[in-house]
């Protein structure tokens, strides 16, 4: 039996990428999982491939940054499920070949709003159910970019990405007396198919990967598996971290 046996998993933006790899690797370690996606064929697919690993699983049509939609599936996953007793709040994008002066404020507050309001959002509703529980654990998604300046990252992005690192650690600080820990992800870059579109279009990939000391891009079954190791007991005194998923990068 899988370490998260009975345990109702919520993986935001779960229909791809590092989203999808985590709720497969949530899903063979024995947890129940909802995909919450915009992407409703991604997500249905996501879903049926998850069925096929053993726990339940369904897709939501989730905006990750609609504070209705999140209110809602989190209605419904405590209805449907029982309670929530895990989550991984991945959603986020940036943008490429912006610096300080070239943003814009439109994308400022997209990438902002995308990246770090939908962490927020999603632990104002997910929390209040884990504390019904009796507790749970969040796993929210950084970025190496949002440790060290990268300048192929764009500034609003490395600010949310910095900015859900610092919430996490003051959840963490908040609800630990409420049996609920929080901590993130930070994973350097990493073979999702959007990255494998951008190293096919640019020639960028080995000047990414040499400012590594593992000198490859992750692949995202490689982040998965510590959003496992966090939602799992073995991290039951691991709490308020961000946790490096970089070859090296900090
Ligand atoms: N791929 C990388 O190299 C890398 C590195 C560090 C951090 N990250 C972070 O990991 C997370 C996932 O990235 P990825 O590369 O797997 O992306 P991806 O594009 O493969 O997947 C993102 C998923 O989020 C969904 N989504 C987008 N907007 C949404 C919204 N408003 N509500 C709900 N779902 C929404 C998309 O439909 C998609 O399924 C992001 O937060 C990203 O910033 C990625």
């Amino acid at each position: 039996m899988g370490v998260l046996h009975g345990r109702v998993a919520l993986v935001t933006g779960g229909a791809s990428g590092i989203g999808l790899a985590s709720a497969e690797a949530l899903a063979v370690a024995g947890a129940d999982v909802v995909v919450a996606d915009i992407d409703s064929d991604g997500g249905a697919a996501a879903a049926r491939r998850l069925a096929g690993l053993g726990g339940r699983a369904v897709f939501l049509h989730v905006d990750a940054t609609d504070e209705q939609h999140v209110a809602d599936a989190v209605r419904r996953i405590v209805s449907d499920f029982g309670g929530l007793d895990l989550a991984l709040n991945n959603v986020g994008r940036g943008e490429l070949g912006r610096t300080v002066t070239t943003t814009s404020l439109e994308s400022w507050n997209a990438i902002l709003g995308l990246s770090l309001t939908s962490t927020w959002l999603a632990m104002k509703h997910e929390i209040p159910a884990m504390v019904a529980r009796g507790g749970g654990v969040i796993v929210n998604m950084s970025s190496s970019a949002g440790v060290s300046p990268q300048l192929t990252a764009s500034p609003a992005y490395a600010a949310a990405k910095a900015g859900v690192a610092h919430l996490t650690r003051y959840a963490a600080r908040q609800y630990a007396d409420q049996g609920i820990r929080v901590n993130a992800v930070a994973p350097g870059i990493t073979l999702t198919p959007r990255v494998e579109q951008w190293f096919a279009q640019d020639a960028i990939a080995e000047e990414v990967a040499g400012s590594q000391f593992i000198g490859r891009a992750a692949t995202p079954a490689e982040v998965a598996a510590s959003v496992v190791y966090l939602c799992s007991p073995a991290a039951a005194m691991v709490t308020g971290h961000t946790v490096p998923v970089s070859g090296g990068v900090r």
